[in-house]
């Protein structure tokens, strides 16, 4: 008898201490789950938007709203002139036929940029699953256009040919899915829609591709109880076969994001210039005007190596992760415009790398007199090593900064250069002088954004 008591309390207490270590669906509880940190040491990601969109390649992945609304005119114009009447935007799925999709030469590029994660944009806000998804009957890449997993096909090369993770975008809104604008009709007092659509697909992609960021988006029409976010993470992070690798964004209901969640995504292109107290991720995308890929973009606006060395410096040493995006073709190309941007940030990351992955901010983010020096920091054997990352060269080749103080035993190097570097007590004014080294360029290590490493600087 007694011995059956001791074994129930037991039992009881065993469970508490299992139930205790589940998380909850509140956001308390999702928000005390540590980030696993293969996130926080890959600082660099590529983000993919492909989709339906991507055949008028226009003027953004809003193209059907941009069109049905005509909140932009120049796209109700672009219909009118090239297509017949009735054409319908399901119409433009036949012609997203993906047939130089090489999922295996796309793992080739992203390896190649230095990147460490990937997120592939599964279903943006126009519906259509980039996955076989028995919830998105004949609105999917398996029944209509490429006729390919597109997504399984991609999560398996990465898989195979890289150190990459992979990961998945997912909206959870749709313009025009007929149960979302019932659920909106009726106030979102019922959920149809999340019950029949956005939560099944969400567990299928889950399930299926196993992916190691769920990066969630379009979430700002409805607070996160109409969307089930929380009941969602709470299975992610308890019960997915990827509860231990996963990382999640904040975009999960109109009242969540930059608050809760993972990392914060805040808005697009969220860049904030100063430290912040948790993780956050910049997204951000190679051509200045749109996430997927549009025919009329200019050589101009496209980011450069140098712009891309700005938004890596200025978002790492605040504690960011970068999300750099690219928009391949409906025929299932990376443009050679982007993969150029993504072979030259692999160049300059294989040099500069050091000062970039498994970093953490340092007590400066950047310098206090010069402008455009970005910190990071790294403990050493040795102690603690400081990143300067200069965006710019020095006019007269002598670099003043404000923010290292140095000692007698201070060592100071630019990475992927194997000269002395001549450097001196920045005197009264403090800080440290650095002579940049006066060598040809094809000796420089890069042509835009030079790193100094600087040892055994006071503490
Ligand atoms: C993995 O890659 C190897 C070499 O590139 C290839 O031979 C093999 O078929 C690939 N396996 C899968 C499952 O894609
Ligand atoms: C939301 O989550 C609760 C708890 O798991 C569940 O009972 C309910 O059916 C879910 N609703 C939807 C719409 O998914
Ligand atoms: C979220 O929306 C529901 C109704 O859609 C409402 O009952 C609830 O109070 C809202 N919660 C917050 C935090 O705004
Ligand atoms: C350092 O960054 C802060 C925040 O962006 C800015 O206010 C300050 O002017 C910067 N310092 C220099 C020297 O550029």
């Amino acid at each position: 008898m007694k011995g059956t008591a001791a074994s129930i309390i037991c039992l009881f207490y065993l469970v508490i201490l299992v139930d205790s270590e589940r998380y909850k669906p509140t956001w308390d509880s999702i928000d005390s789950r540590p980030l696993p940190d293969w996130y926080d040491k890959s600082k660099i990601g590529i983000f993919m938007h492909w989709g339906v969109f991507s055949v008028p390649s226009f003027s953004s992945a809003w193209f059907w709203e941009q069109w049905k609304t005509a909140k932009l005119p120049a796209v109700v114009d672009f219909m009118k002139e090239n297509y017949r009447p009735g054409f319908t935007y399901a119409d433009f799925a036949a012609q997203f036929t993906a047939e130089f999709y090489n999922p295996d030469q796309w793992a080739d590029i992203l390896a190649a940029s230095g990147a460490k994660y990937v997120v592939l944009v599964t279903k943006h806000h126009e519906g259509f699953c980039n996955w076989p998804s028995k919830y998105s009957f004949n609105w999917n890449a398996g029944d209509v256009g490429p006729n390919r997993d597109l997504v399984g096909d991609l999560a398996q090369s990465i898989r195979n040919k890289t150190d990459l993770h992979f990961g998945v975008y997912h909206s959870l809104f749709e313009f025009y899915h007929p149960l979302y604008l019932q659920d909106a009709a009726n106030n979102y007092k019922t959920q149809d829609f999340v019950r029949i659509k956005t939560m099944p697909e969400l567990y299928e992609l889950v399930n299926r591709y196993k992916p190691d960021v769920v990066w969630s988006d379009g979430d700002w029409m409805v607070n996160d109880t109409y969307w089930n976010a929380t009941q969602f993470l709470a299975w992610l992070y308890n019960d997915s076969p990827v509860k231990e690798t996963v990382v999640v964004n904040d975009r999960w209901g109109k009242n969540i994001r930059c608050k809760h969640g993972g990392f914060l995504n805040c808005n697009d292109k969220f860049n904030p210039g100063v430290l912040q107290k948790r993780k956050w991720e910049n997204c951000m995308t190679i051509d200045r005007k749109a996430w997927e890929f549009r025919r009329t973009a200019t050589f101009a606006d496209f980011l450069d190596l140098k712009d891309l060395t700005r938004e890596i410096a200025t978002t790492i040493s605040c504690g960011g992760n970068l999300l750099v995006n690219v928009g391949p073709t409906p025929d299932g190309r990376i443009a050679p415009i982007y993969e150029e941007r993504l072979r030259q940030m692999g160049g300059w990351l294989k040099t500069n790398g050091e000062a970039i992955y498994e970093s953490k901010p340092w007590k400066h983010q950047n310098d206090t007199i010069r402008t455009g020096v970005w910190y990071t920091s790294k403990k050493t054997e040795s102690g603690l090593s400081v990143y300067a990352i200069v965006l710019d060269w020095p006019d007269n080749d002598v670099l003043h900064l404000g923010a290292p103080s140095p000692t007698s035993t201070t060592v100071v190097t630019m990475l992927g250069y194997k000269g002395k570097i001549d450097w001196k007590s920045g005197g009264k004014q403090g800080g440290i002088t650095i002579n940049m080294p006066i060598i040809s360029i094809n000796e420089l290590p890069s042509d835009s954004a030079w790193v100094f490493r600087m040892d055994g600087l006071n503490k």
